[in-house]
């Protein structure tokens, strides 16, 4: 699917030609004030699904009218829920919502505006942000492999915003970010959705130099024969049993000058089978999933490409494939990570910490100011905290607070999960420096002990994904499949970090 194109403009709604307006509203029973003009033009529309009760403007609500004497031919109300708690996540949502719909009516374009009554105290600049980011969220399909159906649905081309003319400017310049956000989710929801046939650690590889050769990114890609003179064993444990190469790929973008720069660190692995420690077949299909967090770091740098922030910001992304073959590495073999540290593979499956231990190792010789990893790491979040939310750990309480930030304000919330010491007996091997699994029980704080010791001499964030990476259910704000979970958390968090 191509990109939405979005814009934003000053109008009387009456006065907007559209096939579809989407107008989002908070729960109340009366039209709101700032719509009164509009409902007047459209003959009552408006108060007639408020009155009837057809229409309350619960969350996600949402009902289709057709309006006779404004220019719209289709009008939906979207529900924003309650008026006090609306935030730029519901706007967000909202958007998303109308978008869907927009789809599913097979209209190419849609006006979307929001009921001044509603907006609850969120700046211009955030509404022009967030409306872009969900409508191209919620239009999103991926038909790229399969044949057109006989009468194919256009796609939604383009969002129209809808705005006080004296709120335009900033309207229109957060607009602008939310286009650049919807162009890096879009990257990283295509990266995540090609099967693992297709997207290989050279694939991966292949889209970063794009992004470098577009954007003017430095890239530095190691191949094996390099990664074995470099001393990744960890990586190249887990590469072993596969005919794929393995890739480190370094991208590298300079917005602050002489800065430390903020390193994000992606796992690539372009499909987990489990290797020796084979997974079950059920879902394994799935498991072409396990380079989201490689996925959200090249998103990301597409966002940084297009938005050019005052501030360093490297791109680390260690890809292999995990499978098992005649010469894949087995469980009990001990293997030297790029640190140093011997690690006991107890279960091939845990390979997504020895990928990124080496690379979390790597990462000093950049100096880095602050390095945050994103993995689809551990089963375990899924069941703590299912599809809602990240699991995030780290070394530094201030830099998880702002991680935690910017998650809120990118409706892609961080839950803590406590590093205590006890959790690294869990890791204690008998003939090596650590294991590279701690058993069942808190699977996922032993996922981050894991790669606590490979952290060394930087403030450090880890963000589980394994549960927000991708959804196997279409939702009312999203279609079933990759999220692109990180690009938008990401993104406010560098904003922030270039704005300060
Ligand atoms: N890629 C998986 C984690 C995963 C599970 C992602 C479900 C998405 C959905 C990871 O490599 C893995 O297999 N982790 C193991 C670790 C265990 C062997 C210590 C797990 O969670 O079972
Ligand atoms: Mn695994
Ligand atoms: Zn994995």
């Amino acid at each position: 699917m191509s990109e939405i194109t979005s814009s934003a403009v000053a109008a009387a709604l009456a006065s907007v030609d559209t096939p579809l307006l989407a107008v989002a509203l908070a729960l109340g029973s009366a039209v709101p004030p700032s719509l009164s003009e509009f409902d007047r033009a459209a003959g009552g529309v408006v108060g007639r699904a408020l009155t009837s009760g057809d229409f309350k403007g619960k969350r996600d609500e949402m009902v289709l009218l057709y309006p006779s004497g404004a220019k719209p031919q289709r009008l939906l109300l979207v529900g924003l829920g309650k008026p006090g708690e609306v935030t730029r996540n519901s706007l967000r949502r909202a958007a998303a919502v109308a978008a869907k719909r927009a789809r599913a009516l097979g209209v190419k374009q849609f006006a979307f505006t929001v009921a001044a009554e509603a907006r609850n105290g969120v700046a211009a600049a955030d509404l022009g942000q967030v409306v872009v980011e969900g409508a191209a969220q919620g239009a999103w399909a991926f038909t790229e492999l399969k044949a057109a159906p006989e009468d194919p649905k256009p796609e939604v081309e383009a969002v129209t915003l809808v705005c006080d003319a004296k709120e335009l400017p900033a309207v229109a310049a957060g607009q602008r970010v939310g286009a650049a956000v919807a162009a890096g989710h879009r990257l990283t929801r295509y990266l995540q959705m090609q099967p693992g046939n297709v997207c290989t650690p050279s694939y991966l590889a292949a889209r970063a130099q794009q992004l470098a050769d577009q954007y003017g990114f430095a890239l530095t890609v190691l191949d094996r024969a390099r990664l074995q003179t470099e001393g990744m064993g960890a990586l190249l444990a887990v590469a072993q049993g596969s005919a794929q190469e393995p890739r480190f790929i370094v991208l590298e973008y300079k917005g602050g000058g002489d800065g430390a720069p903020v390193a994000l660190v992606g796992k690539g692995v372009t499909f987990d089978s489990g290797g020796i420690s084979i997974k079950p077949a059920q879902n394994m299909e799935d498991m072409k999933y396990d380079m989201s967090g490689a996925a959200a770091v090249l998103g990301t740098f597409e966002v940084l490409g297009r938005l050019q922030p005052k501030l360093n910001v490297v791109g680390l992304i260690p890809a292999t494939e995990n499978l098992p073959s005649g010469t894949a590495v087995k469980p009990g073999d001990v293997v030297r990570s790029h640190l140093g540290k011997t690690i006991e593979i107890i279960n091939t499956d845990a390979e997504g910490r020895l990928i990124l231990s080496d690379a979390l190792s790597y990462v000093r010789r950049l100096k880095p100011a602050a390095v945050l990893d994103i993995a689809t790491l551990t089963g375990a979040v899924v069941v703590a905290l299912g599809q809602v939310a990240i699991g995030v750990m780290g070394n530094d309480d201030a830099l998880v607070a702002e991680v935690r930030d910017a998650g809120e304000r990118a409706g892609e919330r961080c839950w803590p999960l406590p590093l205590w010491d006890d959790y690294r007996e869990l890791l204690k091997s008998e003939i090596a420096d650590v294991k590279n699994s701690g058993g069942r029980g808190a699977g996922t704080i032993t996922g981050g002990w894991f790669l606590r010791e490979f952290v060394d001499g930087y403030p450090w964030v880890h963000l589980d994904i394994a549960g927000t990476a991708y959804t196997d259910s279409d939702g009312p704000h999203q279609v079933k499949g990759p999220t692109a979970v990180g690009v938008r958390l990401f993104t406010e968090f560098i904003l922030k970090r270039a704005a300060a």
